[in-house]
């Protein structure tokens, strides 16, 4: 068992998890051999895939930044990763000390992680939870404990729904989450693509349907569809080194990431 109460030998070693390997990607340590040789055999056909993790995580901190900038005191994390610091709630905090932080995941690997580095007081929890199954999470009692309805909310889906397929239909999964928040909430939304990384691509869907979730990159125009409901803000859908950057990335830092990213105003 785990501090958080979830048992270990759930975790599945013999294939990758999607999770695992992009914590390989960003240069974690919370990886098991069979993710290692996976993700090492995505980034020999696509090495761009890891300034396009970097780029996505970063592209997170600027938009809780941003968020907790704003007003915004409490998040719904879902896809959460393995922690990796500064996490939603480390930021969040920095700009204002009670927000509150609900992580969401359905990979026990990031559950066994989540006790110690994401759960340290009574302002954040985690709990296993599947975006397909949006009521269970919008009803789970850590999000009844910590989200109050009544005041926007950041909703957070960063590179999570690309392990979604279209059967599952992710944009009626981002409806129905969406329906629950109160206007004036927001989106955070980021998602992967092979707008510019078309070369290799086959090899790489191939490494992913042996891991547990599939890879479904989607173009521009789908994934603006999953904003149905929301005004996208300045600069509305880009390529993620582009969203409000600190330092303007240099076209070469641009062309590498194969990841666009919003955040959007619930109308
Ligand atoms: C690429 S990581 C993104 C982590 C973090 N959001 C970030 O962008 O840095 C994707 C995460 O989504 C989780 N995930 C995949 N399918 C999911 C599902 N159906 N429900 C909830 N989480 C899921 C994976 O376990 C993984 O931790």
């Amino acid at each position: 068992m785990t501090d958080q109460g979830f048992p270990v030998d759930e975790i599945d070693t013999s294939r990758p998890h999607p999770a695992r390997m992009y914590d390989y990607y960003l240069g974690g340590r919370d990886n098991y051999e069979v993710d290692r040789e996976a993700a090492q055999r995505v980034i020999d056909l696509i090495p761009d895939i890891v300034p396009g993790a970097r780029g996505n995580r970063e592209f997170l901190h600027r938009a809780v930044r941003f968020l907790a900038d704003s007003g915004i005191e409490q998040f719904i994390d879902i896809g959460t990763g393995i922690p990796t610091s500064p996490n939603t709630h480390e930021i969040a905090r920095s700009v204002a000390p009670d927000s509150r932080v609900a992580y969401v995941d359905n990979d026990p690997i990031v559950a066994t992680h989540a006790g110690a580095r994401l759960t340290g007081t009574g302002n954040t929890g985690f709990f296993l939870g599947d975006i397909r199954r949006p009521r269970t999470i919008l009803d789970h009692p850590t999000i009844g404990k910590l989200i109050d309805f009544d005041r926007p909310v950041a909703l957070m889906l960063v590179a999570v729904l690309h392990f979604i397929t279209d059967e599952e239909d992710p944009a009626g999964l981002v409806a129905e989450l969406r329906d629950a928040l109160p206007a004036g909430s927001y989106l955070v939304l980021s998602h992967g693509t092979a707008d510019f990384h078309q070369a290799g691509m086959p090899e790489v869907f191939k490494i992913y349907e042996k891991a547990t979730a599939t890879l479904n990159l989607r173009p521009r125009t789908e994934i603006l569809g999953f904003f149905d409901g929301f005004e996208l803000l300045d600069p509305g859908l880009v390529q993620v080194p582009l969203w409000r950057p600190g330092k303007v990335p240099t076209p070469e830092e641009v062309s590498r990431v194969g990841f666009y990213g919003a955040v959007a105003r619930k109308l």
